[in-house]
């Protein structure tokens, strides 16, 4: 057991979101902010030529057949005792199935992962997701090796790291912090692989545990303000990287009165954050990136029902998954172009909140009457497209928000609904959403369906009042978007929170969106 001291170090050493408490304290009058332990430490990751038989050995199997086992320490006597346990099991390598060994040679444990017959890539991600948390409360050395070939053991990799994520960080008294020894990757060409993780999947990996953590932590640690300080701190010291911020006094003067009106109501201030990266030859114009970044959506004056409420801090996902891929981007030192927008505002009910039937006016000069304050992803969205529009000239622009619950009654937690005007942009992220694992369905936007949110008395309404929600939401940021534009809008408001583990995205925030447009980015057009 660690000691406090210990703790204390552990804390000390690992970066973390931590919350300027002192700001929480004077803008809310009340309560303290939790403070600022650390999540438990992960398993750190490296990567061998062999290793000697100790701790757990984790194999990756694709049919009932062994790999080679020699550089792991597996002599014939042990390979013999496994071969007849995993035909005693009936043990066929299906898709992220598990037989757990015991007594076999020098190993305290040796558990075989199924990642089904011609792994792809995510097979393999998956099986090494499944195994950190099979792994979880060993506390040994794990060993991992498989069939691989070439640099495969860094796709194994990279599952595991996603796959041993973590919130835990205000757990005090029940914390059962997982086992922190190394885990060696064996296998196929060690030292490749190792180039590949830290240059690729180690980037993504910690693009997703950003945005899973800014979208796990509550309310009262991640407002706009802290969000662009956590996220200033994760791209301290990453080349390539240029942020800007805006603050309410600067929207207001950019006259960006929509999401200046859904902040109204909190008593934090709202806030434009631009992440733009720039890598050695892409094009001049960047593809921009724009996520809804709602630090907690109370539903405003038309406030929502409170079970369930609490979620609603998760509504800045596709503001934290923006900004996620961009630090994946960037500390990859990927060859693209990308601006990342996070449009932040808290929507709360005050005696200054904006009121159902107001009329606000956007930084692109046209009109909303607000008739529904919990539509409030949409109105932040218009002032972000149009900003990034005009002060970066984007070739294309991709929205990513927890949009409508519309969107979970159609496609529930499996798929995030994809609107597009542009067939090409639109085949390409679903391509990168079927590549990455991070998947997409396209939904309707017929011009029809526009008329829904026409207002008697100015441009555009926020809510149709039901019918197709999705559709309605899209078609209302799409108002705010040149035609010429490329232009696509991902809601994953069924996507961005999960209720049970599975190997790459366990329980909580899923950072849904991350590994989706890192993806897109390196695609190019
Ligand atoms: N943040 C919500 C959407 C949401 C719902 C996200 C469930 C995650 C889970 C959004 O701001 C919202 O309230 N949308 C309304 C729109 C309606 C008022 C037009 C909705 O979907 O009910
Ligand atoms: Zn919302
Ligand atoms: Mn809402």
């Amino acid at each position: 057991m660690p000691t406090k001291s210990l703790l204390l170090a552990a804390c000390l050493s690992f970066a973390s979101l931590t919350a300027p408490a002192a700001i929480a304290q004077t803008v809310t009058g009340s309560g303290v902010a939790p403070g600022t332990i650390a999540n438990s430490p992960e398993r750190p990751i490296g990567f061998a030529a062999a290793a000697p038989a100790r701790g757990v050995l984790v194999v990756l199997m694709d049919s009932a057949a062994l790999p080679a086992l020699d550089a792991v320490g597996i002599g014939t006597a042990e390979r013999a005792a496994i071969e007849a346990a995993v035909a005693g099991a009936k043990f066929e390598g299906k898709a992220n199935a598990t037989l757990s060994l015991r007594g076999i040679g020098a190993h305290n444990r040796i558990l075989l992962v199924g990642t089904g017959s011609a792994p792809t890539l995510l097979a393999r991600a998956e099986a090494g997701g499944k195994a950190a948390q099979e792994v979880r409360s060993d506390a040994q050395p794990v060993t991992l090796t498989g069939a691989f070939t070439g640099t495969e053991g860094a796709e194994a990799a990279y599952g595991f790291a996603l796959g041993q994520y973590r919130f835990d960080r205000y757990k005090t008294v029940d914390r059962k912090p997982p086992a922190t020894d190394a885990v060696t990757i064996v296998g196929g060409d060690a030292a490749a692989a190792g180039a590949t993780y830290a240059g690729r999947y180690q980037p993504l990996a910690d693009g997703v545990r950003l945005s899973r953590d800014l979208a796990n932590e509550p309310a009262n640690v991640v407002y706009p303000e802290s969000f662009v300080a956590d996220v200033r701190k994760a791209f301290s010291g990453v080349g390539g990287v240029s942020i800007e911020v805006l603050d309410e006094a600067a929207m207001r003067k950019l006259g960006m009165g929509s999401i200046v009106g859904v902040g109204q109501g909190s008593p934090r201030g709202s806030r434009m954050m631009l992440v733009r990266y720039r890598g050695a030859g892409s094009p001049d114009a960047p593809l921009a990136l724009v996520g809804k970044g709602i630090t907690f959506d109370s539903g405003g004056i038309s406030l929502k029902p409170g079970a369930g409420m609490g979620n609603m801090k998760g509504d800045m996902s596709g503001a934290a998954s923006v900004v996620g891929a961009a630090l994946s981007l960037a500390r990859s030192r990927a060859p693209v172009h990308v601006v990342a927008v996070a449009a932040l505002a808290e929507n709360m009910p005050d005696g200054n909140a904006q009121r159902p039937g107001d009329v606000v006016r956007t930084m692109s000069g046209k009109t909303i009457e607000m008739v529904n304050s919990d539509a409030e992803g949409r109105l932040v969205l218009a002032d972000a497209n149009e900003y990034v529009a005009q002060a970066y000239k984007p070739r294309a622009i991709v929205n990513i928000a927890t949009l409508t619950g519309s969107i979970v009654g159609a496609l529930d937690d499996q798929y995030a609904g994809l609107f597009a005007r542009d067939d090409a942009l639109a085949a390409q992220l679903l391509a990168a959403g079927a590549a990455s694992g991070e998947e997409l369905w396209r939904m309707p936007l017929h011009k029809n369906y526009a008329d829904r949110v026409k207002s008697d008395i100015a441009d555009v309404r926020n809510s149709g009042g039901g019918g197709p929600g999705a559709s309605l939401g899209a078609h209302f940021i799409g108002f705010f978007v040149d035609e010429k534009m490329p232009w696509a809008h991902l809601d994953i408001a069924g996507v961005n929170r999960s209720e049970s583990n599975s190997p790459l995205v366990p329980k909580g925030m899923t950072g849904f969106g991350v590994r989706l447009l890192d993806q897109l980015a390196r695609s190019g057009d």
